[in-house]
């Protein structure tokens, strides 16, 4: 069949640890009347997308800035919703916009649903891990487990007239299992009384309480599969937000430390119920440094550096408040990550974050005693053995936020740009030098 005539799917991905500020991308780039919906297709509320809407600061973790633009919000089957963090966030949307959030926000009726067992369990299972991860503890690992272990319930489970006794019989089981784990002595988990304590108000509440969100959501829940195939069949073209980025995915990134779901291209697809053949452009985005929130393998962390960048960047987590470890931009890293989402082009972001440093450090490479490593490692042993090799270009030591147009960059600013594209072989498209939606530059 010919792709003549069919819509597309252009999409946000993020390259590095996440928090790359796709959150200000969205927002800007869904005010444009192509879209006429934004999707996000995986992760949950352990996102948080930092916007400024006409002159406030707002973090959503759920639903997608581009409601407030009119478009539809879409939650694909991929991502996992605690009810709660969404009833919230509805409410927040809703004081922002005239337009009623019931023709405009779409919930797939696959989406897994997070129960307050999953949040304990995600406290749980960090206690008895050796070498934590350091999750956002919103319960997402432990839901997203359950999907695959076919254990979990499906927000469209909230329609079915027999709802009620599908969760009362869940809700056993699943207490039944962490009472298990609690009461093994052999499992080494400490607070156990306080968690016994949780276990007991989970027990009382969470039937009543998610028959109540029910009642709610219940208009909101539908087939996006088939609503986003109806519309690309109609020549619509649809923003896919991406959530985290490309190096906690599940798989391709820095393994064990990474998030429970597919954070690179191909899960836009997988996590919308949507052919790749519908795949428009695809938009890689990168902070001009590099951050990580949580522990795990991070090559180019800077002490004295990564405390000014944290101070200027803001570099605090959107959703738990963590200060975020702060660094040197990493070639090979930004290369692996372009190599599995193929971008068209590269959106650099904070640049403004880089304007009191006297030199801008680069890690162009990693060596391994004598040895050039120019590749990302794939494995945990592995990165332990290189180091970084880095680059400095001279600093601009002037302030950017103000402007507004290429021309009038700093030229060390432009040379620092042409740098790194030459570097990473792919063009950048997109400047930002603030959080606000004008202060962003397209070339
Ligand atoms: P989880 O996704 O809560 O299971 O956390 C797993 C790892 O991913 C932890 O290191 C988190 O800090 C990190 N993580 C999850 N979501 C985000 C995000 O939106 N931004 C940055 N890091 C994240």
């Amino acid at each position: 069949m010919s792709k003549l005539g069919l819509g597309k799917i252009n999409g946000i991905i993020g390259l590095q640890w996440g928090d790359e500020a796709k959150g200000k991308l969205v927002h800007k780039l869904s005010n444009n009347s192509i879209y006429k919906a934004v999707a996000r297709f995986a992760g949950g509320n352990n996102a948080g997308h930092t916007i400024v809407h006409e002159g406030k600061t707002i973090v959503t973790h759920l639903i997608s800035s581009g409601i407030l633009w009119g478009k539809k919000a879409i939650l694909g089957s991929g991502v996992v919703i605690d009810p709660k963090s969404l009833i919230d966030e509805m409410g927040v949307i809703q004081s922002l916009t005239k337009e009623s959030l019931r023709t405009k926000l779409l919930i797939d009726s696959r989406c897994q649903i997070i129960f307050p067992w999953h949040i304990l369990l995600d406290q749980i299972l960090e206690d008895m891990r050796s070498s934590k991860i350091d999750t956002t503890k919103r319960g997402i690992g432990p839901a997203l487990t359950e999907k695959v272990s076919r254990d979990g319930i499906l927000i469209g489970d909230m329609l079915n007239p027999s709802f009620e006794q599908i969760l009362a019989e869940k809700k056993e089981e699943r207490i039944c299992y962490i009472n298990h784990l609690l009461n093994n002595n052999y499992v080494p988990v400490v607070n156990k009384d306080s968690y016994r304590k949780k276990l007991l108000e989970i027990d009382k509440s969470v039937v009543e309480d998610y028959l109540r969100y029910a009642e709610i959501l219940k208009p909101y829940i539908t087939d996006t599969s088939s609503w986003i195939y109806e519309a690309l069949r109609d020549g619509k073209t649809i923003l896919a937000e991406g959530a985290q980025g490309a190096l906690l995915d599940n798989t391709f990134g820095t393994y064990p430390d990474v998030t429970s779901s597919s954070t690179i291209v191909g899960s836009i697809f997988t996590g919308l119920g949507i052919s790749p053949k519908y795949l428009g452009d695809v938009l890689g985005v990168t902070k001009a440094y590099a951050t990580r929130v949580g522990n795990g393998i991070f090559l180019t962390e800077l002490g004295d550096i990564g405390e000014i960048l944290a101070k200027k960047g803001n570099e605090f987590g959107a959703t738990t408040g963590r200060k975020r470890r702060c660094g040197a931009i990493d070639i090979p890293a930004l290369r692996h990550a372009i190599r599995l989402n193929s971008p068209n082009s590269i959106a650099l972001m904070k640049l403004d974050v880089l304007d009191t440093l006297d030199q801008i450090p680069i890690c162009t490479y990693y060596v391994e005693g004598f040895k050039v490593i120019n590749n990302f490692p794939t494995l945990q042993y592995e990165w332990n053995n290189v180091e970084p090799h880095y680059e400095y270009l001279p600093g601009w030591e002037r302030s950017t936020r103000n402007c507004r147009k290429y021309s009038e960059l700093p030229r060390e600013l432009i040379r620092y740009i042409n740098y790194i594209q030459d570097l990473i072989n792919v063009e950048i498209s997109v400047l930002s030098v603030g959080p606000s939606p004008e202060e962003t530059i397209f070339l």
